[in-house]
């Protein structure tokens, strides 16, 4: 019985099949499944064979090469071929403008504009020796969560054979960043938690335009170089490659522009931050440490905020800097804090920092920036009117004249004046005076600060609006 029942109904199984309409769409079916089958193998195919036969090398916006990448590629290249020309032709351009205000006094706006073409968002190709590189620059929907902008990438694919030609893109991207960085000082500020350059780099101060008392710039640079060549030495000795600087002195004294200058003499970067800036934590100051930029001084301006924060805090809220004593000396030697560095400190009050801050391993060395002293007074006065003023009779008028104001710290009877000038005001008594040695001399008696006019205030009042004028 049971028997009978399994014939009968694969007798109904071969009817459905003699059933032409039936057969006909059962292969139409597996005619539409064959060709997904083939498409989906023939896809993963391909992917096998790109995967085999081409190499891609992706370069994020965060990465240091990537800007030296995009230079490179707004490179103008030479193409033999008609063919290589049209393939390689770049259709898609951004453009980057700067702009530099060289017109000079009494006008306004921009005069010379820059345009720098890159290529834009999109597939280019470009030719590097034999090889076809295929360009896919991608802005994604994402962005960095501390700067706001939004991630980008370039792809760069080549052949497999000719994967070797991304070393050589490197290396000549590297090269034209570092030709056009040539005599140049890189300064990085603090981005949200990155560092960033702080707009483009400006050209290198030569260390000897800024005018520090007799040896002290000497010193400094000698103690430099010495711990530059001795990383080795650390290193075998397990101690962290580490050195501090504490700069200290009056406004105007040359600090910020000695550490500039002497970037620029080692061919370094400066990573500057700025200890009383709003928003700048314990936190965040450490985390920078360990991230420095390669090859980069480090420079915390205001050393002294992070002892001062306990002030009252002004009409919009804030309370001053919100890095505490700890904090700055954790960031400097704590366990996190980054292991190669060279670290300038500066202050207008040394009064205010404690002695932890400043022993060996945070600041190894500390020197008073000061008040404009009677060498730096006269070697300020050759660097300006040098070429003048040949026979230095004119010098010797000016020092007397500032030794008559007491501006050197003592009368000319030898008693203390506890009158001093800055070297900031010197120069800006000689550029007010560029060509003029006499107005110079004639108007020293503007260099006297501003403190100590309170008897006499309306002349020197005029003095010093003409001076600013
Ligand atoms: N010793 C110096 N030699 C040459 N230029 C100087 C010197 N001191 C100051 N200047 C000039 O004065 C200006 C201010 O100098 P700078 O910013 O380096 O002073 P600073 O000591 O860092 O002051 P602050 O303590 O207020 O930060 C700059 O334009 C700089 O060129
Ligand atoms: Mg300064």
């Amino acid at each position: 019985m049971e028997s009978l029942q399994t014939t009968s109904s694969f007798l109904s199984l071969n009817a459905l099949f003699d059933n032409p309409l039936f057969a006909g769409g059962i292969g139409l079916a597996s005619l539409g499944a064959a060709a997904a089958f083939a498409r989906k193998g023939a896809i993963v195919a391909l992917g096998a064979v790109r995967r085999r036969l081409l190499v891609n090398v992706e370069i994020s916006k965060q990465d240091p090469a990537y800007p030296w990448i995009l230079a490179w590629l707004s490179q103008p290249r030479e193409h033999p071929g008609y063919i290589a020309s049209r393939i390689t032709r770049i259709h898609n351009l951004s453009v980057t403008t700067t702009t530099t205000n060289t017109r000079g006094h009494g006008t306004s706006g921009p005069v010379n504009a820059s345009f720098f073409l890159q290529p834009g968002y999109g597939r280019h190709i470009v030719k590097f020796g034999n090889a076809y590189i295929s360009v896919n620059r991608e802005k994604h929907s994402t962005a960095n969560m501390n700067t706001g902008e939004p991630h980008e990438i370039v792809q760069l694919t080549t052949l497999w054979a000719y994967r070797h030609a991304f070393e050589g893109i490197f290396a000549e991207a590297h090269k034209l960043a570092a030709k056009a960085n040539e005599g140049k000082t890189t300064v990085y500020s603090a981005r949200g938690m990155e560092w960033a350059p702080l707009g483009d780099s400006r050209k290198k101060r030569p260390i000897g335009s800024v005018i520090l008392d007799e040896g002290v710039k000497e010193s400094i640079v000698a103690d430099v170089n010495d711990f530059l060549s001795r990383h080795q030495w650390y290193v075998d000795r397990g101690i962290p490659y580490r050195r501090g600087y504490l700069l200290f002195g009056p406004p105007g004294s040359g600090k910020s522009s000695f550490i500039q200058a002497l970037a620029g003499e080692l061919d370094f970067g400066v990573a500057m931050i700025n200890l009383s800036e709003m928003g700048m934590t314990d936190d965040k100051l450490a985390y920078l440490l360990t991230k420095l930029p390669k090859r980069c001084l480090l420079l915390l301006e205001d050393a002294d905020a992070a002892f001062a924060n306990r002030r009252q805090r002004d009409v919009d809220g804030y309370s001053g800097a919100n890095v505490t004593f700890s904090g700055l000396l954790n960031a400097l030697d704590g366990v996190a804090a980054g292991e190669e560095r060279i670290a300038f400190l500066t202050t207008n009050h040394i009064d205010r920092l404690d002695p932890a801050l400043i022993r060996p391993g945070r600041v190894d060395m500390m020197l008073r920036i000061g008040e404009a002293t009677k060498y730096q007074a006269a070697e300020m006065w050759d660097r300006f009117y040098g070429d003048k003023d040949e026979e230095g009779m004119g010098k010797e008028r000016f020092l007397r004249r500032l030794e008559e104001l007491g501006l050197f710290g003592t009368n000319q009877d030898g008693t203390p004046s506890n009158r001093h000038t800055s070297t900031a005001a010197i120069q800006g008594l000689f550029l007010f005076n560029k060509i003029d040695m006499q107005g110079a001399i004639d108007m020293a008696e503007g260099l006297i600060p501003r403190t100590f006019e309170a008897s006499d205030d309306v002349t020197l009042g005029e003095k010093h609006t003409k001076l600013r004028s």
